[in-house]
């Protein structure tokens, strides 16, 4: 089969290598269409020179081609979406993946294998945040108290899903920053319940302002950054009262250690998909959430980020990894149709 790696240059090189073979609650899928996320390109560059290249990707929806032992739920041609383990070999960057069974859903026949692979890392991410780490109302017990949360980043592919989930959770106001993104993000929000948009091109002290202002007496406790740089959290930071409990999505970052961050709870980065050293209730969460976002797909109160074919399926990447990494990314997601790599067979 074709598949793709990347190197500590983002340099993409297309190999033929053996299919792999699902082991126990594993399934393999034929991959039709491939996401990407910004770690794609942020782990390789942080590579020592002599880092092996890899297949970074961990977004895939497709065909189940076969499943290992003691998979129940799926078997082979069942449409599905799925969320392959971070940093693990044989990643969505190829004709077939490898997936845990509990990191894969069903996908209704309406919706597209493009949106489909927009939404399991992002989503994923934004469903732990919100929920696992600031603890807010879960979808399926919706508040009735106003609960200000600050969305640092509601074009992110992250920050927009929290934006969604939050709907769910009928947490309001929320206070989004965004800015080239914006009309995106007002699509998504809901302005009846006090929902604002804050642009962050505007400079750090009008977002401080107009975060405080959008929270009108009411102190804020929650935020979400999925930014986590650029100034974001000091923004926030400057706007929160304690105990304030602060979502950052970047890890490893050495965040200030003074300053009002400091004085609030952080929750501190998030990580997904759960390896034997995370906890079981990561994991049933991740189980739990990824069949909850398709059966809202086929309820149709769930959707995807919006996106963009990359031309030429796997060598599409490399340009896209650039363009990630240069910040040209506004409200929408990098996809590959892995149907239109050279000597890919599949067309769909
Ligand atoms: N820890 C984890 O497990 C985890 C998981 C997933 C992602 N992440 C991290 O989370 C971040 C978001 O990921 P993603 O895939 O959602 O990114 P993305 O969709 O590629 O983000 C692109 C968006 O970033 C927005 N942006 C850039 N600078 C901004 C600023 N100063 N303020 C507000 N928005 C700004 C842009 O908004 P506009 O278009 O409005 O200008 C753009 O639409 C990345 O840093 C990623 O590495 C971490």
């Amino acid at each position: 089969m074709k598949e793709a790696f990347i190197d500590k240059h983002l340099a993409v090189t297309i190999r033929d290598t053996e299919i792999p073979i699902p082991d126990a609650n594993q399934v393999l899928i034929r991959v039709v269409v491939s996401g990407s996320n910004p770690k794609d390109w942020k782990m390789p560059a942080h590579w020592p020179a002599d880092g092996t290249p890899t297949n970074q990707g961990d977004d895939i929806a497709g065909y189940v081609e076969a499943v290992g032992d003691g998979v129940v739920g799926f078997r082979k041609g069942d449409k599905v979406a799925a969320f392959h383990q971070v940093m693990m070999p044989h990643g969505s960057w190829a004709e077939y993946a490898i997936a845990n069974s509990h990191a894969t859903f069903h996908l209704p026949e309406e919706t597209s294998f493009e949106e489909a692979a927009t939404i399991p890392l992002a989503a994923m991410t934004a469903a732990l945040g919100l929920y696992q780490q600031l603890n807010l109302p879960l979808p399926w017990n919706p508040t009735n108290e106003s609960i200000p949360l600050v969305i640092y980043g509601g074009a992110t592919a992250v920050g927009a899903f929290a934006i969604k989930f939050a709907q769910l959770s009928n947490i309001h106001p929320l206070i989004v920053v965004a800015g080239r993104g914006r009309a995106f993000v007002e699509t998504i929000i809901n302005s009846d319940k006090g929902d604002v948009i804050i642009d962050y091109r505007d400079g750090d002290e009008a977002v401080r302002e107009n975060i405080k202002a959008a929270a009108g007496n009411k102190p804020i406790h929650y935020a979400f950054d999925a930014v986590s740089e650029k100034g974001s959290y000091e923004n926030i930071g400057e706007t929160m009262t304690a105990p304030g409990q602060l979502l950052l999505v970047l890890p490893g970052v050495q965040y200030k250690k003074d300053g009002i961050v400091n004085r609030l709870a952080i929750a501190g980065s998030i990580h997904f998909p759960p390896t034997e050293e995370k906890t079981i209730s990561e994991m049933e969460f991740g189980a739990a959430f990824l069949q909850l976002m398709g059966r809202g797909l086929s309820q149709g109160w769930f959707s995807g980020h919006p996106f963009e074919v990359r031309p030429g399926g796997l060598a599409g990447i490399q340009d896209a990894m650039s363009d990630l990494r240069d910040g040209k990314v506004s409200a929408l997601k990098y996809v590959f149709r892995i149907g239109e790599t050279v000597g890919v067979e599949h067309e769909s």
